[in-house]
């Protein structure tokens, strides 16, 4: 049905017309899908134990396989690349630009860095064996914890063997079921994790909207103990971010706590990478808890916190991910400390990589894409609408040597399916135009109304 057709009547009545025509489309793909891939008639195994494929979430998996099939798409997932997580990677054999890595400021593979992990490696082994309590403590991890808390001038840091492991253990940790979480709506996964693992009451603001957050402070704070805040630095679908001053103000102001998560903005935002609280120009020791992986600018593996020195005691004491857990590797510790110091050393890296994500940004707003919020620095999103669309363009992009991921239905919802561009200082002026010529190309021959629809509903039938 297309909005031409319904000239005569009223906006309202128009939309409500074109939903449940949407409604009845999904109905009926439903029902073809249901054919497709039949519920499980017993949850047993021939040999009796149980069929874990008899879940209905093991359904949902073979139903996105028999919807990719049909569309004549290989799964996006799992690719497998032939070398370094870059700007540029090889996959099956074939040289692609490269949009699905975290390597944001281009260190990945650093000579340096090798040479001063393969010396860890040299001289510590692969593994330091335990949790450092107890015997797994090595130099390199208090280099790197004062590294990462001289970078982001904060007192000290201490480090854990997972980015997401270290936002559910602190969260985890830090507060009671008497507590309240207040996140914005797009947060980590990890944060949510460690609200679940607390006990803690979770209630969501709108997305970077602070007189939300202030709404809610002003409904809930009385009738908990501790509030916490949880926000990104840049968030990971949107490429946006919060504005700090007036945060650290409502935390004061209703006695709250502060949790900055920097897995995007580390090495990105900011004049020289140092973050929101340097972009923004607040005292980073305002804030109660910096978090942030070592795995995307900082090339290496495991999650940080960053704050005063007493939550650090208090985290390295008593944080079960932490003290339960083993240490880092050496290689991947001194692999983190040697990618702070060239940061240190190299600021203009950030910058080249805003010059790129600004480049690309303006281009595919000339194009008439939708970026929604993007502020044009790591991440910019094409919001397509409709997964089946987006994963056929990252498809149909693929074959162009183009590698981008979809992002489709449940990870966001399903109008707000899309590309996501990771940039990175190495992607030059060259890749974006040509990329952007190739999105663009992509996106006309397959957006024709409905094609990943009727093209999904004749593929099913065939199948079923
Ligand atoms: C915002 C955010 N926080 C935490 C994490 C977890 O970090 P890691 O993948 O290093 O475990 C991620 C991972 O992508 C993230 O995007």
């Amino acid at each position: 049905m297309s909005r031409k057709g319904l000239g005569a009547i009223t906006g309202v009545a128009k939309d409500q017309l074109l939903a449940a025509g949407r409604a009845t489309r999904k109905a009926g793909l439903q029902r073809t899908l249901d054919r497709a891939v039949p519920k499980a008639k017993t949850d047993r195994t021939p040999a009796g134990g149980f069929d874990f494929g008899s879940l209905e979430a093991a359904r949902q998996l073979k139903i996105h396989r028999a919807v990719g099939e049909a569309l004549g798409i290989e799964s996006p997932f799992f690719r497998s690349h032939d070398g370094r997580a870059a700007a540029h990677t090889v996959i099956g054999g074939e040289t692609m630009i490269n949009w699905s890595s975290y390597d944001y400021v281009g260190l990945n593979g650093h000579p340096r860095i090798a040479a001063a992990a393969q010396e860890a490696i040299d001289q510590f082994g692969t593994s330091v064996s335990a949790s450092r309590v107890v015997s797994g403590e090595r130099k390199v991890h208090r280099d790197l914890e004062k590294a990462i808390a001289r970078f982001l001038g904060v007192e000290d840091a201490v480090v854990m063997v997972s980015g997401h492991a270290t936002n559910v253990t602190t969260i985890g940790h830090m507060l009671t079921p008497k507590d309240l979480v207040l996140a914005d709506a797009f947060i980590h996964n990890s944060v949510v994790e460690g609200v679940r693992l607390s006990g803690a009451t979770r209630l969501t603001f709108r997305h970077n909207d602070l007189e939300h957050l202030e709404a809610l402070l002003d409904r809930h704070r009385a009738n908990h103990s501790r509030v916490l805040i949880a926000v990104e630095g840049l968030y990971s679908m949107d490429g946006d971010s919060p504005p700090l001053r007036p945060l650290v103000e409502l935390k004061n102001r209703y006695d709250a706590w502060l949790l900055v998560d920097e897995a995007h903005a580390l090495g990105v935002v900011g004049a020289t990478g140092r973050g929101l609280a340097e972009r923004d120009d607040v005292d980073p020791n305002a804030v109660e808890f910096w978090m942030g992986t070592l795995s995307k600018t900082l090339c290496s593996c495991g999650g940080f916190i960053a704050g005063s020195t007493a939550l650090v005691e208090y985290l390295k004491a008593t944080a079960p991910g932490f003290v339960f857990s083993v240490g880092l590797p050496a290689a991947a510790a001194v692999a983190a400390k040697t990618a702070i110091d060239i940061l240190d050393e190299e600021p203009e890296r950030g910058t080249e990589l805003c010059r790129s994500g600004q480049r690309f940004l303006n281009g595919a707003k000339a194009m008439g894409f939708d970026v929604g919020t993007s502020e044009g620095s790591a991440v910019i999103p094409i919001i397509i609408g409709d997964s089946i669309l987006a994963a056929m363009v990252s498809h149909k992009l693929s074959k162009a040597g183009v590698n981008v991921q979809p992002i489709i239905f449940p990870a966001v919802p399903e109008n707000a399916a899309r590309l996501r561009f990771f940039i990175t200082s190495n992607h030059t002026d060259e890749d974006v135009d040509q990329t952007l010529a190739a999105l663009k190309k992509c996106m006309d021959e397959t957006l024709s109304a409905g094609e990943g629809l009727k093209q999904l509903a004749e593929g099913l039938s065939r199948q079923g």
